[in-house]
Formats: structure tokens, sequence, C-alpha cells
């Protein structure tokens, strides 16, 4: 890891402190923890952005809003979801603000330029939803974590899947983004491989939701399915768009489980017997899973979602390291050592990290039943991503 001009400043001080001068970490120690958040409040992807918080916040005020004993402050940045903004964004947080660890952002292209700052910085990053592969691939390093999944793990999944069920030509559409182009890439390289063929890929300029033209486009194509990624906002209006177009008693839709998760109550109707994966479902049967979502639904009278299940997971992670190196942010390899460390039972299932710092998870597969994310089985059992190019995988 490259040392940034900052932490130079900061080892040398440390170095300096001895004899009757307190220690950094005596000095540290009563200072508050300052956990910064780079996620979207505004825009389509507004509401990932605050269940990603309020998890986090649920989890943080359940372990007395301590980490290793210090108090702690968020300190939170509107992305926009804009990946032009998030250089300046990334640098409010890390060298206005000197937070202690960046989290966030949704969007992958937003990942990408905070992952690189905070490389550069050395300051802990903790992806909390970007899907970017590169982040725990050519990009991972001993600093950079991801709590959510790769584009890769979540969509690859599928393709076989749809194969056994005898689908043979398939269209997809998407938003022309990093994430768009990397979960359709991961469906098609399953699906390629077991035989089917993509006709076509349709894409959609990010974050537009005027999709009259690519329906008319899919309806003429007849394909034998429609395989899709969306979120949020975008996710709602297209289930809707497909089901009102006449489109989904003809071809049945499937996709990323972003495009049903958080949605399904405004999506309604439509969204009945959308078939999607993700590492996450409402309705996993566990007590852990039980918990969060009756707890989450106390405190913010909304459903929890697999956006929060990833905020409160990324607070877990921070609870559990901070405490073992007893709430020392300089601890450095210490403090990378306890966070690859962490294991305990997610909302999603049994938590761990792969070398490459992204976690190790099952990838359900998922029916909307009655307005539910319905379990219908595994499609993938502890799927890990390749991490091709990551030098410490
Ligand atoms: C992403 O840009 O990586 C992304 C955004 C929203 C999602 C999933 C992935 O729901």
């Amino acid at each position: 890891m490259r040392l940034s001009r900052r932490r130079l400043l900061q080892a040398s001080g440390a170095v300096a402190a001895t004899g009757l001068v307190p220690s950094r970490f005596a000095i540290g120690q009563s200072a508050k923890v300052r956990v910064g958040l780079l996620l979207p409040y505004s825009g389509t992807y507004a509401a990932l952005g605050h269940n990603i918080t309020d998890s986090m916040k649920l989890a943080f005020a359940a372990a007395g809003n301590k980490l290793g004993g210090r108090e702690i402050e968020l300190v939170q940045v509107d992305s926009e979801a804009d990946p032009a903004k998030a250089p300046a964004n990334t640098n409010k947080l890390i060298v206005g603000e000197k937070v202690d660890f960046i989290t966030g952002p949704v969007h992958s292209g937003v990942a990408m330029a905070m992952v690189k700052i905070a490389r550069e910085e050395g300051t802990i990053a903790i992806v909390s939803n970007a899907g970017a592969n590169a982040v725990t691939r050519e990009m991972c390093g001993p600093n950079v974590f991801r709590t959510s999944f790769s584009n890769w793990q979540v969509c690859q999944p599928m393709g076989a899947e749809m194969a056994r069920r005898n689908l043979k030509r398939v269209v997809s559409v998407t938003w022309n983004y990093a994430a768009g182009k990397e979960m359709i890439g991961a469906f098609r390289e399953g699906f390629e491989k077991a035989g089917g063929t993509v006709v076509k890929e349709i894409l959609v300029p990010f974050p537009n939701v005027e999709f009259q033209a690519n329906l008319t486009e899919v309806a003429a194509l007849k394909p034998d399915a429609v395989y899709a990624f969306f979120a949020g906002a975008g996710a709602v209006k297209f289930v809707k768009d497909y089901a009102d177009s006449g489109l989904k008693a003809r071809i049945p839709l499937y996709g990323a489980g972003f495009l049903t998760d958080g949605t399904l109550r405004a999506q309604g109707a439509a969204a009945e017997g959308v078939l999607t994966t993700l590492h996450y479902a409402d309705s996993l049967d566990t007590p852990q899973n039980r918990s969060f979502r009756e707890a989450f639904k106390k405190a913010t009278t909304r459903d929890a979602d697999v956006y929060a299940v990833q905020g409160y997971d990324t607070a877990q992670l921070l609870i559990q390291a901070m405490d073992k190196v007893k709430g020392d942010t300089k601890a450095g390899k210490a403090l990378i050592a306890a966070m690859e460390a962490v294991q305990f039972d997610s909302p999603r299932g049994r938590w761990t990290f792969s070398k490459s710092h992204n976690p190790v998870q099952d990838i359900y597969l998922r029916e909307v039943r009655n307005g539910d994310n319905a379990v219908i089985g595994i499609a993938q059992k502890a799927v890990a991503d390749p991490a091709k190019g990551c030098g410490i995988a």
C-alpha cells in the first residue's frame, strides 16, 4: 500500500510521541471515530442510499454507538450517483473531513473513483453496494473491502439456470454503464457456456426511464425470455412498463435480483412471476434474518431489502474489527487482519471474506410470489468472485 503524505506525517508524529508526551493512541482513543458515507440521497438510487444508511445507524445503535470504545461520528455526503462528481465528493470526505473509514457508494462508476482515491490516501474503504468487478480484482488492496457483491458474482449463475429451463434466445436490457454491462456480461457468460444465445443487448442511457422504444424492439425480436438489470426507481418503472406493454404475458422476465428488491410494493402485480438471482431474499427463514427485518421495520417503518442488509453487515464488520483492535484506527495491519477475520451470521447467511476482500456467498434463485421474493432454490452455493488480477488473492 502506498503511504500518502498525510499518513507519513501521522507516522512520524507517532515516533516523536515518547516519554511524557501521550502516545498517538492515547490521544486518538478519546476522539470520535469518523465514518464517511458516500451514498445517493437523491435521484433514482435514493431509496438504496437511505436503506444502507438507516441500517448502519440501527446496527451502531445496538452497539451503543461505539466502535472499540470510541463514539461514532457519521459524515454523510450525497453522491447523487454521479461519477463526474465522485472525485470531489470522495476528497471532501477523505481529505476535507479526514474520515477514518469511507463507505458506500451504490453506483459502480462512483466506486471506481472512490476506491482509487482511498488507495492513494491509504484510507480504509468499505464498498457497501457497488458491484464494479475491478474493486476486488485489479483495484483490490489491503485497505479495500466490499460487503456487498461483485456484478459477476450475482448474475453469472442465472445463465445456467435459464438454459436448464430450455430458453435458447434471450434479449438483455440494462443501463449503459459499468454495472449494467458487467451484469449482462456475467449472465451471458453463464448462458452461452450452457448453449444459449443472447441475440441482442439493449443499452439505455443511465438514469433514463423511458423504455417504450426498447420494449417495441423486444417485441419485434420475439426472444424466449428477457434478462434485465435496473435498480431503485428505474427498476420500478421498467417492471411496470414491461407488464403494461403486454410483453410479460408472452415473454418471461428474468434479471439480477435488484430488479425486484426494495421495489415490490411499488411494482405490485407487474412483478409477479419475475425470476432473479441475488445474495439475499426477504423470506430467508433464519432467526438472524427474521430479527433483523423486524428491527429495521420498527426503526424505519419500511421493509428491509438487500441494501439494508449490506449496510447492516458493513456496520457489523466495523464493530467486530474495531473491538479487536480496541478502537485503534491507526493499528494498520492489525486492523486489516481483524477485518479479514470477521465472521458472523448475517441476515443473508454465514459471512466470510475471500482473500480479495469480497464476500463468499450463496446466490439464491428467487421468484416473486404474492408480493414477496420467494426463495425457490440456491442457484449456486458459496460463490467467490474469481479475483482476476488481484495481487493479494
Ligand atoms: C452498481 O452500480 O454497481 C449497482 C447499482 C445498483 C444496484 C446494484 C449495483 O442495485
